[in-house]
Formats: C-alpha cells, structure tokens, sequence
C-alpha cells in the first residue's frame, strides 16, 4: 500500500540531519514507493498549520554534505506543554497534543519520523501512548542518548573541539598561558572527554565529576616545573565544583541557557596560579557546519532504518547503533535515563592514566 510519511527535526540541530532526510526518502521512494513530506519546525509545525514541505528526490538532492537541518528545528515546541501567551500579555501551557495528532491524521499521514534527543523521544513516546505512528531517529551532538552507542553530530563536534583545542595549543605555548576551552555537555561530558584526550589536554572537567579547582592548579604548576609553561583546560558546559551548582547565562531573551562556567574556572586559576589565563566558548560552532564523512554515514544508515521501521510498524521504537549494527530500542527504554560516562570506567582510567586530571 502506498504510504505517506513525514519526518520533523526536533530539539537542537546536529550535523547529520540533513542526510537522514535524504535517506528517508530515497528509500521510501525506492524501496517501497512511499511519498515523504517534512514538518516544519519540529512538533511546532503540526500546530502552526505551517504548509508542509514535499520532499522529493530532487529536493534532497546534495543535502547530505550541509549542517543544519532543511526542516527547521525548535528546541521549546512539546505539544503536551505548549507555553501560549494571553491577551493580557500574561502565559498559559496548555495541553495540545490531541491537536497535534489530529494535524497528523488531516495531513494524511500513515507513520512520522521524529529525529531529536531525548526531549524529542519523550514527546513522540507520548504522542505514541495516545494511538500515533511514529517512529524516531536519535540525534545529539552530546552523544548522551542512551542504548545507542553514539549518535550523529557527536563526530562532527569532536572534529571540532579538537581543531580548537590543537589551536588554542600552538598560541599557548607561545604566550605561556592556561587556556581554559569551554565545550557542549549538559549532563554529560562527551565531548570535553573525546576532544580533549584527542587535543592533548591537562584537565578534563565534566559535569560526571565535580571538580576541585586546587588539583587542576597543582597538575598546572607540576607542568610548569617540568618545564612546561602551558596548559590546556577543557570544560564542558554542565561541569562544577565540588558543591557549587552550574553556570547559566540569561542571553537568550531572559531565558536561562547552560554557560558561562569556563570564565569561572579561569578567574578561580587566575586568582591562584602565577601564570597568564585565557579563555574560549566554542559555543554553537560545534554544531554548525558540515557534517563528517561518519556522521553523514551514521545518519544515512538511521534514515534508512527508520524506513524500515515504519514498514514493520514498530510505533514507540527508535533505531541506535549497537557495535556495528543498527538495532531498534523502546523509545521508553531510551529515555528513561541519560547516558553519562562511567566515572570509574576504562575511559577516565585510561585519561588519568596519560596524566589528565578531573579536578
Ligand atoms: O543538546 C545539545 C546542546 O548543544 C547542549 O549541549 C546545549 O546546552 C544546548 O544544545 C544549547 O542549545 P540552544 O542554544 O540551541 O538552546
């Protein structure tokens, strides 16, 4: 039977998205003679009324290679929770989600692809409860999704944050000084831990690991002993000191937004170590750009399977990478709790082992 499906990028975007659109329809339209149309601004555009977008072939053609996604993402559209504001200039949060599956079923739609984290997987998990077919995509440049052993985008952003940090080096050591490089992680500190072991950082602080600031000045000034007269400190953005709480800013129109804690670790170094502190928020170039080579195939691989998903009508499950296969999970099971790393794993033995300190 011929299907119409639609797929929406929900959550923060990720290098990587654009190429599970393109595989999405080139295998509904090769495979299995499916039509594909997109939602527009994630779960938002089922409640806009936004006109959806009819993804051929033709328009998904060389789409692989760019950042972003063609779709639009939002990071604050759950349906079940829909902030509307008042008359008065006052706010409500309704209930919407009916709607939304009703926009499903006017759209025509026999499944839906929900490509997000794990905000996104909450939301369609819920959506899947109230009878809607739709199956999900894991995507986070954090790489915190859990039961999938990375996600897309995550390579990308390591790419990323270890250019920076290899740059962040050579100006380092000529000037002698503590570079503190702030990296993305809420929870979970990917990306500080990959980056920085491939970059040749000192300290590691992620927020698995409250951090005391003492220990990273004591491997800074052993290094300066050494002969050593730089250092590289990479941050996530969720890190803490022991006992004290995360860092936020108020930049995006009052709301508060994770950051801001690498200024605070480099006044706590500047006001205790006798050396030249310089600090850099890499921000949202870890998640701009082109995606690489393994996420493009990553992400290809999880449009395809979600395909195939949608054939065998598994409503609720999303696909993950397991060793080299791609598997299905619950999404149930995926949501119900953050991967983070094992702070008594092989991993961080590994980096304290090479000399990296945690704080
Ligand atoms: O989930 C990915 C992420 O990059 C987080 O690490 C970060 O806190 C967040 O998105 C920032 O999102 P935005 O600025 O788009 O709200």
């Amino acid at each position: 039977m011929t299907k119409r499906i639609g797929i929406l990028t929900g959550g923060g975007d990720a290098p990587g998205l654009n190429a599970v659109i393109r595989a999405v329809v080139l295998v509904a339209n090769n495979r299995y003679g499916w039509e594909v149309v997109g939602i527009r601004e994630g779960f938002d555009g089922l409640l806009s009324g936004a006109p959806v977008l009819p993804l051929t072939e033709e328009r998904v053609r060389l789409i692989h290679g760019r950042g972003g996604t063609i779709l639009g993402a939002v990071n604050r559209g759950n349906p079940f929770v829909k902030v509307v504001e008042r008359a008065d200039g006052g706010v409500d949060s309704l209930d919407l989600s009916a709607e939304a599956f009703d926009r499903m079923k006017d759209l025509g739609l026999d499944a839906l692809i929900a490509a997000g984290g794990d905000g996104t997987m909450a939301i369609a998990q819920k959506l899947v409860t109230l009878g809607a077919p739709i199956v999900g995509v894991p995507k986070t440049i954090d790489n915190d999704l859990n039961l999938t052993d990375v996600t897309f985008g995550f390579d990308s952003a390591i790419v990323t944050a270890t250019e920076a940090l290899d740059k962040l080096q050579t100006t380092a050591e000529s000037h002698h000084r503590a570079m503190v490089m702030e990296v993305m992680g809420r929870n979970a500190g990917w990306i500080a831990m990959m980056a920085g072991v491939a970059g040749g950082a000192d300290a590691i602080l992620i927020p698995e690991i409250p951090f005391d600031i003492n220990v990273v000045c004591e491997k800074i000034e052993s290094l300066r002993r050494d002969g050593r007269r730089y250092s590289l400190i990479v941050v996530a953005e969720g890190a803490t000191p022991v006992g004290g709480k995360q860092e936020f800013s108020t930049l995006s129109g009052g709301v508060m937004r994770l950051g801001g804690i690498s200024y605070l670790v480099g006044e706590m170094l500047a006001n205790r170590i006798d050396a030249d502190v310089r600090v850099t928020v890499l921000g949202h170039l870890q998640r701009g750009g082109q995606p690489t080579p393994r996420d493009r195939w990553l992400a290809t691989r999880f449009g395809a399977a979600a395909v195939r998903l949608i054939a065998e009508e598994r409503w609720g499950y999303l696909v993950a990478l397991r060793g080299t296969e791609v598997i299905s999970v619950s999404m149930e099971d995926a949501i119900r709790q953050l991967k983070v790393i094992d702070v008594n794993g092989a991993m961080v033995q590994m980096a304290r082992d090479l000399g990296i300190v945690f704080g």
